[in-house]
Formats: C-alpha cells, structure tokens, sequence
C-alpha cells in the first residue's frame, strides 16, 4: 500500500482533514522566463510545499484557453496550454507531487466554455434550434426585430449577460448567455450531451491520476425555467454569496448532476474529490454541495467574508460545525484565494469592499500593513487549529499583502474592462511570488519578466528571507501544519472556552486555542504554558490581534 492510499477507510478519507494549497499556475514559479508561470516551474519547486507540511494542492486552470479570464476560459478540457506546458509537463508534475505524498486536484469549469471551444465555433456556424446551439443557452431577443436581450440580468463582471450573435448569413441573429464575460458563453446543462461530454472529461483526467477536481461556479450550471427577470440588491455580492433566490444560482437540478459525477468518481480507486466552489447565502444552502452522494467539500465562503470580529467569528465557526456536521461533511476552511483580497490586507479594510472589487490606486485609507499582517496570521492560527480541511492560497504563508498600486496599463481582469474602470478587480491578489529577495522578479523566474509587476517591498517576504527567519510568517505556518498533523487536528470536535467577548476560545482535547480580536492585551488563564503563538510576546497576555495554542498546566 503506497502512503497515498492508506487513509481509503469510509469516514477517514484525506480529503476530510487536508490542507490543500492552491498553486495559480501563472504566478508561482516561471521555469522557462516568459513572465508567465508554468508546469515545469511548479515541479521544480515542489520542495518547497513538501517543507510547508501541506497535504495536497489545488491548481488553477492550465487547459488551452485564450486567456481571457485567465484561464477560465477553457477551448479544450483534455490538454495543457502551451503556456503552461505539455500533458508530459502535467504527468511529471503530478508523479513528482505523488513521490512527495503531496495529492493533485485540478480545477475543472462546467459552467461555460471559451467562445474559441470547437462547441461554441459549431454552434455560430449553425441554425437557431439546431443540435449545435442546443449546448448552450441561444435565445432569440426581444423587441421588434428581437434586438433587446432575452432578459435583464447582468454579468458577474459587469455589463449585460446576454450578447447577439450575427446569423451565418449576416444578418442580426439570436443571444447567447454568459453569467460572465462574453468569450465564456454557458453550457446549457439540461442537455444530457454535455453531461455526457462532462464525464468523459472527468474520466480523463482521472485516468491520469488526479484525485480529485474543484469545481468552478458549481451553483450556477442549472438556471430557473422561463429565465425570469431578475434585479439583485443594491451592493450585492455578484457572486449570489449574500442573496436569495438568484434565478441562475443554486437552482435544486444542480445537485443531480454532482451526483451523477460522484458515481464516476466512485467508479476509480482511492478517494478521488470533488469542490465545489459555490457562493450561497448560508450556511445550511451550502452545506447541501456536500450530502452523502454529492460532493466532498465546498469552500466555506461564510467564513472567508467574516470581519474581524470575535462574536462574528464565534458564531460563523460554531454555525459552519452545525451545518456541516449536520450532513456528516467536513467543514473547508478558507481565507484566501485568488478572486478575494488577500486577508493580509482584508482584514485590516475600514471599508465595505464587495468581493470582486479589489483594491487600487485611487482608493484610500489603504488597509495598514502591519495591523493586517498580524490579524492575518492570528486568523490562520485560528484556521489550522479547527476540525476539517483547510485550503492556503500561493503566497499566503508568506504574509503577502494584496498588490495595490498596479498601474492601470497592466491591468487584465476582465471586471476591470467590463466596468469601464470602476472596479479594479482581481489582479491584486495575483501578482507572481517572490521566492529569492535578491535575484530578478524575485526568483519567479531567471530572466526578471512578471506578468503583473511585483511590488517593490516584496523582497522582505521572499521566501528565502522568511526561511532565514524563526519569526516570519512561513515559520509560523509550518510550526502550525506540523503540531495540526502532529496532534490530529484535522478530526474531532471543539470544546467552547469563555475568555471574553473579544476573544474566540476553545479547546481540542488538551490543546487551547484563544485569539485576541479585541483592543487591549487578553491574560491567558493561570497556568498556561503557550505552545505556538502568531506574534512574538512574552509571558502569557495576548496582544491585541494575535493568536495562540497553549497546554494548560
Ligand atoms: C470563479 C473563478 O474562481 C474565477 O476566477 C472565474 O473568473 C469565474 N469563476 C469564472 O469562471
Ligand atoms: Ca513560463
């Protein structure tokens, strides 16, 4: 039995207590000196996740794409950018990444295709009403000369979601829908040839050997019959994470196709995963991605968007146990990723900042980087000490700042052309990692070529910088993940502790967890002997935005 395979036991399978680190392949390691990160890149740099103590990795698309949402726009599910690599590039890396006992999950995007994908091109090429439009959503538009949309909604990224094609004989034709950018048209999945054209995609890659898939938009596949007219909430979370009932969000027919898919997963050996990556207003919708028979995990959202605020905090964990316990699913942690602002610097934002909108330039205050910094690591203290699995972000374990002054010329998320400039977006969060502070782009590659700039203050936390050092972030994270695998952490349950209403306190076994959320220093109880804390201090009062474990004499 190979180490990757002894945790098959139903109710113990890895995915149930993993850390997974999300690798944004062109941003992590750039092997061949493009600017852009690449395949061969990430195996070369494996060591360095080996030496974290992670159990697995999620990577962000790398399938051919022409990029125009970096890379979730997908022209063909079964091959590897030549921006990235080849698919000898993905078996190397993936038989590198086994040899490690790290897992590989690859990200998978069923809700839309590219508009370059061979189905999109047939379906311009065909008649309204003909097999080839029937994969996606075609209808014809309204008004006189059907020269209004379908309907009123509106884009994730702005803009309307519905755009005109020009029949083959030049005439003005029908409408395509795309929740998001007009080169990402959606499939329409009550068209059981793209479910079935799904499962040969699964199987591909599972044949390879992957172990498992995050799914992307997994909430939106199904939309409501009839396509009603629908008006979100002024301010509301494009991303339906704070609304209810959104006609293209969360419909019930979702969940028939994940379970369809749980039946070809369950078809390979091991415990193969499925993510879903599902914005829902609550915790109980949520938690319905992750009935027996449908998915594994799904990004615990709620949590990622709770200020920092002990009673928020309080209550999100203890909700996310209820509702996801109440299902016999693990809760998925998570704090970061690469369509959020980096929580090194959210969680300082003195301002409301809708999830998508980014930070840049022209807005001010900017969040402080040094209150930012230690809430972030007091947050993550917190994070690796809790039962289930939890997701890092690339770049995270470094205490990476969002990048906030990205001149607008280099700009590439699609919000930021889609809103003509007003939402900055999501690059902030994406900018290549430093891994040497001396060398050019940092280490992200020989030749000092990056694909967004790299802020000028990222030498200090380049990880060779932060490996030279028992008090950086990256030291913290490993302390952490070695005691979280080192204790079981991963399983069981909290006990609630009381320390106050400015602290978030609990225990797992003999282990104390308590962070500080408040402003003035919180005393630990007599007795305690600290084991790991987030900022360096003293005796036993923790400091305002920080965090610890500790035994109790
Ligand atoms: C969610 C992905 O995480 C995001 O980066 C992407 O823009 C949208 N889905 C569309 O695929
Ligand atoms: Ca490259």
């Amino acid at each position: 039995m190979t180490e990757l395979e002894q945790f098959s036991a139903p109710g113990a399978e890895w995915w149930r207590t993993a850390v997974i680190y999300q690798i944004y392949p062109r941003s992590f390691a750039d092997a061949n000196g493009d600017g852009i990160g690449d395949l061969p890149g990430i195996t070369s740099r494996l060591d360095a996740l080996s030496e974290l103590g992670v159990d697995a990795m999620w990577l962000s698309p790398f399938m051919p794409s022409p990029q125009k949402d970096a890379g979730y726009d997908v022209s063909d599910y079964r091959g590897v950018d030549p921006l990235f690599g080849t698919l000898d590039d993905f078996d190397a890396m993936l038989a590198a990444a086994h040899e490690r006992g790290i897992r590989v999950i690859v990200d998978l995007v069923p809700n839309h295709s590219s508009d370059q994908h061979p189905w999109f091109q047939e379906a311009l090429k065909a008649a309204p009403g003909s097999r080839e439009r029937a994969r996606y959503i075609f209808r014809d538009g309204k008004g006189v000369d059907g020269e209004l949309p379908p309907n009123n909604w509106e884009s994730v990224f702005g803009g309307g979601m519905w755009t005109r094609v020009t029949e083959a004989d030049g005439t003005p034709g029908q409408w395509y829908l795309h929740i998001f950018d007009s080169s990402q048209p959606d499939f329409d999945w009550t068209n059981q040839e793209v479910l079935e054209e799904f499962r040969g995609v699964l199987r591909f890659w599972l044949d390879r050997g992957v172990d498992g898939f995050r799914v992307d938009v997994a909430h939106g596949l199904i939309k409501k019959a009839g396509l009603p007219d629908y008006t979100p909430s002024e301010g509301a979370d494009s991303m339906g994470g704070d609304q209810e009932d959104v006609p293209y969000w969360g419909q019930p027919g979702v969940h028939e196709i994940y379970r369809d898919w749980h039946a070809v997963l369950a078809e390979y050996d091991g415990d193969r995963a499925l993510c879903a990556e599902a914005w829902l207003p609550t915790l109980d919708k949520i938690a319905l991605w992750v009935r027996p028979g449908e998915m594994d995990q799904a990004f615990n959202f709620n949590y990622l968007m709770t200020p920092w605020n002990a009673g928020e905090l309080r209550d999100v964990i203890r909700d996310s146990l209820d509702a996801f316990g109440a299902v016999g699913a693990p809760s998925t942690w998570v704090l970061s990723n690469h369509d959020v602002v980096r929580h090194a610097s959210r969680l300082a934002l003195t301002w409301d900042n809708p999830q998508g909108d980014g930070i840049g330039p022209r807005d001010e205050p900017k969040p402080d980087r040094a209150v930012g910094l230690s809430r972030a690591r007091a947050a993550t203290t917190v994070m690796l000490s809790l039962p289930g699995s939890a997701y890092l972000y690339q770049g995270e374990e470094l205490g990476l700042p969002e990048a906030m002054e990205i001149p607008d010329e280099f700009r590439q998320d699609p919000s930021w052309f889609r809103t003509n400039g007003e939402r900055y977006g999501r690059d902030g969060c994406r900018v290549p990692l430093p891994w040497t502070a001396t060398a050019p782009a940092y280490g992200f590659n020989g030749t000092g070529a990056s694909w967004l700039p790299q802020p000028a203050e990222w030498a200090e936390y380049a990880r060779d910088a932060e490996e030279a050092s028992d008090t950086s972030t990256l030291a913290l994270y490993k302390t952490l993940l070695r005691l979280r695998a080192e204790r079981g952490l991963g399983s069981g349950s909290i006990v609630w502790e009381d320390l106050g209403d400015d602290a978030v306190a609990f225990r797992r076994g003999d282990l104390h967890v308590a962070a500080n959320l408040g402003e003035a220093p919180l005393e630990l109880p007599a007795g305690a002997s600290v084991v790991v804390r987030s900022e360096p201090f003293s005796g036993t009062a923790l400091p305002p935005d920080s965090a610890a474990w500790y035994t109790l004499a």
